[in-house]
């Protein structure tokens, strides 16, 4: 095998797939771009979104990246061998071109002639097959021809073997799955019959269905690859360690924690490095702890970290948290500039946080102590919900500490407490959001009421799917943007304005009314920013609200005709998934009336 540091292998991964035409395309950041519907980039396919669904991609139709991922979900795993929060993932793509065929002939050719892992040491899986798609028998043929034997090819079901959509909608597809055999003595069967001793170290996915917010898959006009390879994993093979946190670069990190600690415990050690590292690169792409989306998990990655270096009796008053993140800029700033441009944001973000937490965990230990010493076997999720609000306890810390005393935590009225107090903060949240609409003039009252028409029109036209992921009104044009996989024709814009103008010929009369945010929905009213609103809502009908019935802080103008005529001036694409549309009004009066509330 070759043995190659981490940064050697990130740059022969890229360097073969340009020797077979690839473009190297830079990584994305961490935060998807105005995409709401995920906190973080958890693949490299996901900033690629759009082109997978066929727009053309300027670099071509084979592209290769590192891409820096986040995933929260295996957080519990962390601490183990091989998974972590932050990885990068290594990359290849075919844009409609190359496909089955080609991509494992190149995953292949990869693995043992450049990188030189013996092939009894490999294992693969292909999808097993079922009513969305056929058992891949080809892929499987395809592994033989390179002289993967019979025993070493599983077939696995959707669950395992099929992958995306990233979000709830969105390309995805079955995929072939590549391992290495982590077990003791010679390789034994194959991931569908050994499932822990074989590792996986590269996906290779043929996307060529869309999932469709029905459910339903849709084959795509193009068929593409998708491929991710886990950095670390293939580090830790190459390298001939066993666990992720063993290879050159996680090595560094793991003896900056050693050194710092009084006590062993390679779980938390490896909790430390996994959760720092990550810290590190979401700050670097423009995040600061909080208490929600990407703040939270940044929040929650350090707390965790702390903790873990508590169980190492590791001193934690300000500079534990930085000194870790200056190994890992150390380690990685050669690679993501970022990294390094941003060390002081980073140390003192760390830094900040640290002595935040420091001082309501000696608070909390005793509230804690106290509580547990009441609970039979279960802490009440009222007490939790108390030390998470007062004295900054993740849940999930006390959920750990709870269960090394052998007690559970009542997680459904911690959840429920945790609702109440998000609502609380809404009411700022929505003060800013009236903020950002502050210029009520007669034209942007227009433009606001040609929005709503606007997205009741694009409903009836692309379908139920469709939903606002952003609105920007000046006093001379809005800006609508929302979820569709794909460019409008010109057909459906012109439909699109055609019903919006049909609306204002018709004159309707628009009025509001106050209920609940849930007295809203089932009356069929549409919730855009439901979460940033309080319990009562204002709901704005046009005519009967058949038209268009949406949850809004408005103001609106009185009567539809007040709009005057309605264009749209562009259609085009504000990142993955989303479609923005620029549109004015013209020609309707200067002095508007606004809409009041509906008489009963
Ligand atoms: N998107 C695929 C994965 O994350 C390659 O496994």
């Amino acid at each position: 095998m070759k043995r190659l540091s981490t940064n050697e292998l990130r740059q022969t991964y890229l360097d073969f797939f340009q020797s077979k035409g690839h473009a190297v395309i830079p990584g994305a950041s961490l935060i998807p771009e105005n995409d709401p519907t995920v906190l973080f980039t958890t693949a490299g396919m996901h900033p690629l979104v759009p082109y997978l669904l066929g727009e053309p991609h300027p670099e071509g139709k084979r592209l290769v990246d590192v891409q820096r991922c986040i995933r929260t979900q295996d957080i519990d795993e962390v601490g183990d061998s091989s998974h972590l929060t932050f990885f990068e993932m290594l990359g290849n793509w075919s844009l409609g071109d190359y496909f089955k065929e080609g991509a494992i002939q190149m995953s292949f050719e990869l693995l043992t002639e450049v990188l030189g892992i013996p092939r009894e040491m490999l294992a693969v899986t292909c999808f097993e097959g079922d009513t969305d798609a056929p058992r891949d028998m080809e892929s499987a043929g395809y592994w033989k021809k390179m002289g993967i034997p019979e025993e070493r090819i599983g077939f696995l079901p959707k669950k395992k073997n099929w992958w995306g959509p990233a979000g709830v909608t969105g390309p995805c597809g079955p995929d072939t799955e590549m391992f290495y055999w982590v077990g003791e003595g010679e390789p034994r069967g194959n991931p569908a019959t050994h499932d822990k001793e074989w590792m996986e170290i590269w996906n290779d996915v043929f996307m060529q269905y869309n999932k469709g917010a029905d459910g339903k898959f849709v084959p795509l006009k193009q068929q593409n690859v998708d491929t991710g390879m886990g950095l670390e994993r293939v580090a830790a093979v190459l390298q001939e360690v066993p666990t992720v946190y063993d290879t050159d670069s996680l090595g560094k990190i793991m003896a900056k924690v050693r050194a710092l600690a009084d006590a062993e415990d390679a779980r938390h050690e490896r909790i430390i490095v996994d959760h720092l590292r990550a810290a590190v690169f979401i700050i670097a792409d423009g995040i600061t702890p909080g208490n929600v989306d990407q703040g939270y998990v940044l929040r929650r990655l350090i707390r965790r970290a702390i903790r873990s270096a508590r169980n190492l009796r590791i001193e934690h008053d300000g500079s534990f948290t930085p000194a870790i993140a200056e190994a890992v800029i150390e380690e990685y700033g050669s690679v993501y500039s970022q990294v390094k441009a941003k060390k002081k944001e980073i140390t003192d973000a760390l830094s900040g946080e640290e002595q935040k937490f420091g001082k309501t965990l000696q608070e909390g230990l005793k509230q804690f102590e106290k509580v547990t010493g009441n609970a039979g076997k279960m802490i009440d999720g009222l007490s939790a919900f108390h030390l998470y609000d007062t004295y900054g306890f993740p849940l999930e810390l006390t959920k750990e500490m709870a269960a090394e005393k052998g007690l559970s935590v009542d997680e459904k009225t911690f959840a429920a407490e945790f609702e109440k107090h998000q609502e609380k903060s809404r009411a700022g949240a929505e003060k800013k959001f009236k903020g950002g609409l502050a210029d009520h003039s007669a034209e942007t009252t227009k433009l606001h009421t040609a929005t709503h028409l606007l997205n009741a029109a694009l409903r009836k036209v692309l379908g139920d799917h469709i939903s606002q992921k952003g609105s920007n009104i000046t006093a001379e044009r809005l800006r609508f943007d929302f979820n569709h996989p794909e460019k409008m024709t010109p057909e459906q814009i012109k439909e699109v304005e055609r019903l919006v103008n049909e609306a204002i010929d018709a004159d309707l009369p628009m009025a509001y009314h106050v209920t609940t945010v849930d007295g809203a929905k089932k009356e069929g009213a549409i919730g855009v920013f439901d979460e940033r609103y309080q319990a009562d809502v204002k709901v704005y009908a046009v005519g009967d609200g058949s038209f268009s019935k949406e949850i809004c802080g408005g103001p609106h103008v009185a009567r539809t005709g007040m709009l005057g005529h309605f264009t749209i001036q562009k259609e085009e694409s504000s990142s993955s998934g989303v479609r923005r549309i620029k549109a004015i009004v013209s020609g309707g009066p200067a002095e508007i009336e606004v809409a009041q509330e509906a008489s009963h």
